[in-house]
């Protein structure tokens, strides 16, 4: 079904996310049953800064929505540049967009996500619901295996292409687990695995955001040549602290974001 709202996309975005995504779906009916309403922080989507694909091609439907922009992020250590978008309908969640910088990785890795994206189709990227379309290339293991040894981001959007790479649940709006510790403890009880890198909890109340993530589940990923199992997406957990205004910090902390990004690395 041709989808043409706002919300009609996140719900697209969110049904794709969950497919691939099982543990998600765990996590958001445990919470259910626990009589929580989930509300969403944010949406993370990853691209290249290759011309067809940049943050602002990625961003152009969710802007023509209404949404606005709401701050830039680096990493240096990562080559990722990142924008987050915000709306004024509370019920949107942000969206976060990261891509990864082309230019300072090698002339093979270039070359190689060059000829994913000269796989597209003309216009494909104009798309409205192109931010859950998935993988809009064909990639063997061999190359998703080279890609992996220069960097584990560009390796996870070359085997999964366009959709969620996270949704983000909103502590702030949950009653019984209002705290992050209590919280993290909790999932851990119920045999679910964090995202240690950086410590459980990144970010604190001094810099206005604590978050946390569950660590990537493994799902088999149909390649060219076979298939094989790899990280696909994980599920977070933001609480926003109010800055002096009495306003919510709606922003992100580059120094949290950078750990977050691990999530989906392979080995952890
Ligand atoms: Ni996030």
């Amino acid at each position: 079904m041709e989808v043409k709202t706002m919300s009609g996309l996140l719900d697209k975005m969110w049904a794709d996310y969950v497919a691939i995504n099982p543990l998600a779906q765990k996590i958001y009916d445990i919470f259910k049953t626990e009589g929580e309403e989930i509300v969403n922080d944010h949406i993370a989507l990853r691209t290249f800064n290759h011309p067809r694909v940049t943050i602002d091609v990625i961003a152009k439907p969710f802007i023509e929505a209404g949404y606005k922009y709401g701050g830039d992020y680096h990493f240096t250590e990562k080559k990722l540049y990142a924008k987050h978008y915000e709306h004024e309908n509370a019920a949107f969640p942000k969206i976060f967009i990261s891509e990864l910088k082309l230019q300072d990785f090698s002339a093979e890795l270039q070359k190689t996500i060059n000829s994913l994206i000269d796989q597209m189709p003309k216009d494909l990227e104009h798309k409205f619901d192109f931010t859950s379309i998935g993988r809009p290339w064909n990639v063997s293991t061999a190359t998703y295996e080279n890609l992996l040894k220069e960097s584990d981001y560009a390796a996870w959007l070359a085997a999964f292409g366009y959709r969620p790479n996270h949704f983000t649940v909103f502590i702030n709006k949950l009653k019984k687990f209002s705290d992050i510790l209590f919280l993290n403890t909790y999932l851990k009880e119920k045999g679910i695995k964090l995202n240690a890198s950086g410590g459980e909890v990144k970010g604190s109340k001094e810099v206005l955001l604590e978050q946390s993530s569950t660590l990537a589940n493994n799902i088999d990923v149909k390649f060219d040549d076979k298939t094989i199992s790899v990280p696909a997406c994980y599920y977070e957990f933001a609480k926003r602290y109010a800055m002096p205004n009495g306003n919510l910090y709606t922003g992100f902390v580059a120094a949290s974001a950078d750990k977050i990004f691990e999530s989906t690395n392979q080995g952890q």
